[in-house]
């Protein structure tokens, strides 16, 4: 699995930014960021749409497909014919992951077995789950096959260290790849703060990159974190990928990690 894709959440509603968006996401794969992430709720189908057209044409091969069904959707009423919509947004036969967008009233159990289904009859590759704490962790390995899961998708960048506390060691345990959901923060003040502090400019500049390079790059040191940051306009998918060449040094990640710590205490998972 590539360890820095895109996300598309919000891309293909809008009319007007419908070619640009579809260059952002080529120019992307072209930097080598072939890992996309989607799901059916996203513009309702747009984003997947967009995907699709995108890609066309392309060596399926080369590309690694992630989309997410509605919690009301995971069960065994709805389940393959919202992954049998998403395939076809996307033009594709397979999905190399399936998550289950968030924790419904549908059992882990019925949405494990849907899941282990899908990837028998080769439409989906592996399956995860997203928005995932760690006893939803727990509660899912006590399903029978829930520790075939691949994948937990949750919020984390350099100012929401939150899953450092417990989710992420237990993750690691066991072999479940951690994929960062709004990596550069999103927008507003939360990034704009981070984007002025004092170590990410000056690191930023000792690598003569962006301080939202700084961002992705923090989590990339991290071996296992795969990063999934989202770009409408082809010039920040470019600065995006380029994130993947820095190398921080330990000292420069300790001076990030000192700037913004990790809780010492156990918090909330964050979600959006
Ligand atoms: N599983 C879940 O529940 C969940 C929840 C949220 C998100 N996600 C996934 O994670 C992806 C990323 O999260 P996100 O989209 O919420 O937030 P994000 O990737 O942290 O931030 C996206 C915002 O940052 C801007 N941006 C990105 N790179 C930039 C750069 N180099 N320079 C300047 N601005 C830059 C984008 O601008 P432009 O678009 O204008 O280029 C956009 O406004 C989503 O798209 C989605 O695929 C999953």
């Amino acid at each position: 699995m590539p360890r820095l894709g895109q996300g598309t959440w919000k891309m293909g509603e809008r009319a007007g930014l419908w070619e640009t968006e579809k260059q952002s996401i080529r120019r992307g794969i072209q930097d080598g960021m072939t890992l996309i992430d989607t799901a059916e709720m996203y513009g309702s189908g747009r984003s997947e749409q967009l995907i699709g057209e995108a890609i066309r044409g392309m060596d399926r091969n080369g590309l690694f497909l992630v989309s997410k069904v509605y919690p009301h959707n995971a069960g065994r009423r709805h389940m393959r014919e919202s992954c049998e919509a998403s395939l076809k947004r996307l033009g594709t036969e397979y999905l190399d992951l399936y998550l289950l967008h968030w924790r419904g009233g549908i059992p882990l159990r019925e949405t494990v077995e849907c899941m282990e289904e899908l990837q028998a009859e080769g439409k989906i590759r592996r399956w995860g789950v997203s928005n995932f704490d760690r006893e939803d962790m727990e509660e899912l390995w006590r399903v029978r096959g829930g520790e075939k899961c691949a994948v937990n998708q949750v919020l984390y960048h350099l100012g929401s260290r939150g899953i450092e506390y417990d989710l992420l060691p237990w993750m690691r345990e066991r072999g479940v790849i951690p994929m960062a959901y709004c990596p550069v923060a999103q927008g507003g003040s939360l990034r704009r703060g981070m984007l002025q502090n004092a170590a990410v400019q000056e690191i930023a500049r000792a690598h003569q990159a962006a301080p939202m390079q700084v961002l992705l790059a923090f989590l990339l040191k991290q071996p296992d974190i795969v990063a999934i940051p989202k770009a409408s306009l082809p010039e920040h998918t470019e600065e995006n990928a380029a994130a993947a060449l820095i190398r921080l040094s330990d000292d420069e990640w300790k001076a990030l990690s000192d700037a913004f710590p990790a809780p010492d205490h156990k918090t909330a998972l964050d979600m959006l």
